[in-house]
């Protein structure tokens, strides 16, 4: 793995962009698997500007994101339907078509979307650059600490330490999912490039064990290291000391 440090979380969200960019410049059809939460925003504003100012082109590109809660409505203001469009699809020339987030809908099948979804991204031809952010718990993705490193896309119960983190922005405390769909551990280690952001110093012990630690389901980010290819750009809060 190669770990890249940025001075903060401004430079870590250019150095991100940059990243997208570069790849996007070597492959116009490029296929990204897409992370929401609060680390991936400045990479998406950065994206967003660079997109204008430099009237990049996105028309090609492809997209898969990591994941979705489940019982949560596309049109839902906390789902990651929502959470894409405006942080992110609104704004670019990403025709709707190429657009993949799993359905979390009520009322669901979530082992047909979860079939479903692993087909797409076979058809697709796989993914070319999936960026991931890590939960302070070590989670990647929506794998929970526990989850199996052979795991797939599937349902799974969050944890309750990402239920209470998901639970700060759901005005509605009753309708906070307890459950999720997200692309399995070996899944996302099938992308040909993964890069990896994390800001801050609450996610330092997460980094550290994903860097460092032994490969252990206990640390889902730590099957990283089975992989040729990945990037880790952390902030100096992130890396710790
Ligand atoms: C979101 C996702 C999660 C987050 C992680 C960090 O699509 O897959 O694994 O990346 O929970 O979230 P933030 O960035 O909000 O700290």
């Amino acid at each position: 793995m190669r770990l890249l440090v940025a001075p903060d979380y401004t430079a870590l969200s250019e150095a991100a962009a940059e990243l997208v960019l570069n790849a996007l410049h070597a492959k116009p059809n490029l296929t990204l698997g897409l992370p929401t939460g609060e680390t991936p925003i400045g990479m998406y504003n950065a994206l967003v500007r660079r997109y204008r100012a430099e009237h990049l082109d996105f028309s090609q590109v492809r997209t898969f994101n990591l994941d979705e809660y489940l019982g949560v409505g596309l049109a839902h203001p906390n789902s990651y339907h929502s959470y894409m469009r405006e942080r992110f699809f609104d704004h670019v020339n990403i025709p709707m078509v190429n657009q993949h987030i799993p359905d979390g809908s009520p009322g669901i099948d979530a082992a047909v979307e979860c079939e479903k979804y692993e087909s797409a991204i076979r058809d697709n031809g796989g993914i070319d650059l999936l960026i991931a952010g890590i939960g302070a718990n070590g989670h990647i993705a929506f794998n929970e600490p526990g989850s199996p490193l052979d795991s797939r896309t599937r349902a799974v119960d969050l944890s309750p330490e990402t239920i209470a983190n998901a639970g700060r922005s759901f005005h509605d405390k009753s309708a906070v999912p307890r459950r999720a769909i997200t692309m399995g551990v070996a899944s996302i280690l099938e992308a040909r490039r993964i890069l990896l952001l994390a800001s801050g110093a609450h996610k330092a012990d997460a980094v550290r064990r994903a860097l460092d630690g032994p490969v252990a389901e206990s640390a889902p980010a730590s099957a990283l290291q089975l992989h040729p290819r990945v990037i880790v750009l952390v902030d100096e809060a992130a890396r710790g000391a």
